[in-house]
């Protein structure tokens, strides 16, 4: 008998975003111990593992994303005792647990950054980060932050340091062996703490290109920026991987590279490297059946070139919620809600946003007074940033904060009125409500032969109605599962056979509507 696959070869991933999931302490911001009271929640909506963004000590500049120290918990969201609670409450449920981890760069009030500071050019202290004399009376050279204006900024003594973020977050030089043996013991500490593996931000940023040339106009944005994803950085995750495989348990991690094409993305999944990418080629593809069956067969080629599983991700807190970026409203639900269908049927292990299985929508309308997002402030107020995407769970009650804090505190970012339908406890039982289908599919996932395992082949079948995405995943024992898309405009009937499992909105005489995903049995 073949051993049965690691669980990060099929699992379903629920990212939390913890300043935004429940709020135990009543402050308005979401904290571990929130996480821990919403355990069963997460455990009966049917995922394997949560990942978790940062929670370490950090000054939030950009929400934990610039981290002042790697070993502990920021008083915001708790202390050391509720991560290792967390951890043990989660693995007790069956949830595996994934921390981030942020190496391209610390907080710039990290112990070593305020070393580099105090301390001359030219000095060990300064060569853990990228320091380097001006040119021209202006920065060393033309490279952009991603979050607007320049990626440099003046030490008060004159020279600049390199920030591919805020200013509050300088990158870290990885020429330098003290960053690398600093990561492994980050790592260590938290494997030792029983974490199950690391979400690594910016995973295509850390090895900057020889010599720092300029960019020559060229804009960088989220995603694009040709300064990334240098050859050196596979060296790093070998390493790492080598560390990771000295623990029992299938300890994994997932890059955060926003790398194209598939093949690229591909290369830091290979055998000896990381083993998960985020498949982000997915979620920026159009929801259409031509080019989302194009970039299914590239993603699935290129991670099976390499011996890896896909990935599969709709959304995450640094993206337009899916609700919103197909369509809003009503239409903008219904696609999410086939695409959540989608993605749940494909080979390989899948990520969901919280939120998305509530069918939450980006919330555009937030006072300009709220943002947080260091994207505003560095855009000049031309880019309002990724606060819409991060607003905090609605759990039940008629109006805001909707559970999120015990005590009303008035949550981090305002809640819309319009969520009162949306909370988990009016979705809860609800016939049809999107919580529902997320449970069902969930648990079709896990228990169809079909999809169980994660690794069974997808067969496209020949001649599917215009418009339509339609395959089938088979057992080794034969059973299938038919997935079908319909994401033309009109109805179209199933002429498969199969018994109906699930549907994204209702189908009848087996005709499926518009915008509509649904799965259909065949039992061997
Ligand atoms: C990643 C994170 C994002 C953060 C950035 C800088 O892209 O997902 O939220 O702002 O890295 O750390």
């Amino acid at each position: 008998m073949t051993p049965a696959p690691p669980w990060w070869r099929h699992a379903v991933i629920y990212q939390v975003y913890v300043r935004s999931f429940g709020d135990a302490d009543g402050d308005g911001t979401g904290d571990l111990a929130g996480v821990r009271q919403r355990l069963p929640y997460l455990a009966e909506l049917g995922v394997d593992a949560l990942w978790l963004n940062p929670f370490y000590r950090s000054p939030m500049v950009d929400g934990g994303y610039d981290v002042a120290d790697y070993c502990d918990v920021d008083p915001l969201f708790g202390t050391l005792a509720d991560i290792d609670g967390l951890i043990a409450d989660a693995h007790a449920a069956g949830l595996r647990i994934i921390v981030d981890l942020v190496p391209n760069h610390t907080s710039s009030a990290h112990p070593w950054f305020v070393e580099a500071l105090a301390s001359p050019p030219g000095s060990p202290a300064r060569e853990r980060y990228v320091f380097r004399d001006g040119r021209d009376g202006g920065p060393p050279n033309d490279w952009a932050s991603v979050f607007g204006g320049p990626a440099w900024s003046q030490a008060p003594d004159g020279q600049w340091y390199l920030h591919l973020f805020d200013a509050g977050q300088p990158d870290l030089n990885w020429a330098q062996p003290v960053v690398h043996a600093e990561f492994e013991r980050i790592l260590r500490y938290w494997l030792d703490r029983g974490v199950d593996g690391f979400r690594v931000d910016v995973a295509h940023g850390l090895v900057k290109a020889e010599g720092l040339p300029d960019l020559g106009g060229y804009q960088s944005g989220l995603g694009d920026a040709t300064y990334f994803d240098q050859e050196g950085v596979h060296e790093i995750y070998r390493a790492w991987r080598r560390l990771l495989d000295g623990y029992p348990g299938d300890r994994m991690a997932v890059a955060e590279a926003w790398v194209s094409p598939a093949a690229r993305i591909a290369r830091y999944t290979r055998q000896d490297e990381l083993h998960q990418a985020f498949n982000f080629e997915f979620l920026k593809t159009p929801l259409a059946a031509e080019p989302m069956r194009g970039v299914i067969d590239e993603s699935l080629n290129a991670s099976g070139e390499v011996g890896a599983p896909t990935t599969w991700v709709l959304g995450n807190h640094d993206t337009v919620r899916p609700v919103t970026r197909y369509g809003d409203g009503p239409t903008g639900l219904a696609r999410a809600r086939a695409a959540a269908l989608l993605m749940l049927a494909l080979p390989g292990s899948a990520y969901i946003y919280q939120g998305e299985e509530l069918g939450l929508a980006e919330v555009l309308d937030l006072p300009e007074e709220v943002l947080q997002d260091p994207v505003w402030r560095r855009s000049g107020h031309t880019r309002r940033g990724r606060d819409g995407a991060r607003v905090p769970m609605p759990w039940d009650g008629d109006g805001p904060p909707y559970g999120f804090s015990p005590n009303g505190a008035a949550p981090w970012l305002p809640q819309p009125a319009e969520w009162e339908a949306l909370t988990v406890a009016a979705q809860t039982g609800q016939t049809g409500s999107t919580l529902e289908l997320y449970r069902h599919a969930l648990r079709l996932r896990r228990e169809h032969p079909a999809l169980a395992l994660g690794e069974g082949q997808l067969h496209w079948l020949p001649d599917p109605p215009p418009d339509v995405l339609l395959f089938a995943r088979s057992s080794a024992a034969g059973a299938e599962l038919i997935c079908a898309v319909n994401l033309g405009s009109h109805p179209v009937q199933a002429t498969w056979p199969g018994n109906l499992l699930i549907a994204s909105a209702p189908v009848s005489a087996g005709v499926l509507p518009p915008d509509t995903a649904a799965w259909w049995s065949i039992t061997a």
